[in-house]
């Protein structure tokens, strides 16, 4: 499996001109994006910290190899979605309360009321919702119309989390293999996820006084349920992980878009 991620080093440009609205001059659909953006510094480094704690009892030298991969993935996204918090700030965007409430939620209610297991079958199930966003994305060509280096940016991630989309879960069958357990991780993932993104992006819309403008509520309409279809797609993806005998690896199909994104040769960008 280890073989098979591999960390890379993008280091994107952001210091370009990157319009406002940078997916197809739709307010909403950028700043769906950007909630993601203000998620994934605080995000990551929490799946880091959860993999982190349970590395000593990894038994299996594939597996070890394979989480410290994972972590440098994960670290390098966090990395380079940090770098566009400087853009949204220039562009005059008050995301400072945002960051608090993010690490309000995960960092400090999360990892201080619930155990080092449940943390972990939270990573499990959050790494899977980020693999189902990374299919969907990917196989809806959904920034084929952004802004290049924004494009890159998304598409390099949602490659990887597809890349690395079993460590989470194979370290969480390797020290805690409850059923219940994993389930709980994917619904509290589910939960924390859905209510962050919707709130960050309500509040992007709202500071551009255009969150109950018609093309904003036509545009969310068209990714959720008319054009890319995202909620039915999701639903589908997300009840995959409820079959007991669920395991990443054998989403094979997702083998191809990694392969159509991102050919082999051409990913040793570090
Ligand atoms: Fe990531
Ligand atoms: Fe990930």
């Amino acid at each position: 499996m280890a073989n098979k991620i591999t960390p890379r080093r993008p280091n994107f440009d952001f210091s370009v001109e990157i319009p406002r609205h940078w997916l197809e001059s739709s307010p909403f659909k950028t700043h769906l994006c950007n909630s993601f953006t203000l998620l994934f510094p605080t995000g990551e480094k929490f799946f880091i910290r959860s993999i982190q704690k349970f590395m000593s009892r990894l038994e299996n030298e594939e597996l070890r190899l394979a989480a410290k991969a994972f972590i440098q993935q994960e670290a390098q996204h966090a990395i380079e979605h940090d770098k566009f918090l400087k853009n949204l700030r220039e562009q005059g965007y008050d995301i400072d309360p945002i960051l608090k409430l993010v690490d309000e939620v995960i960092t400090k209610f999360v990892e201080n009321n619930t155990s080092q297991s449940f943390q972990l079958a939270l990573t499990a199930g959050f790494e899977h919702l980020t693999s189902l966003l990374a299919e969907i994305g990917l196989s809806e060509n959904f920034f084929q119309e952004a802004t290049p280096v924004m494009k890159s940016l998304f598409e390099w991630h949602a490659m990887e989390e597809i890349e690395h989309r079993a460590v989470a879960f194979d370290v969480l069958q390797s020290v805690d293999s409850s059923y219940r357990h994993r389930v709980a991780g994917l619904i509290s993932a589910y939960a924390i996820l859905s209510g962050l993104c919707a709130l960050v992006t309500a509040n992007l819309l709202w500071q551009d006084k255009l969150l109950f403008k018609k093309k904003t509520i036509q545009d969310g309409l068209d990714v959720f349920f008319l054009k890319h279809q995202l909620f039915p797609k999701a639903l589908s993806i997300f009840t995959r992980y409820l079959k007991p005998s669920f395991h990443p690896e054998d989403e094979s199909h997702l083998e191809s878009l990694l392969v159509r994104f991102y050919p082999r040769e051409s990913t040793e960008v570090a």
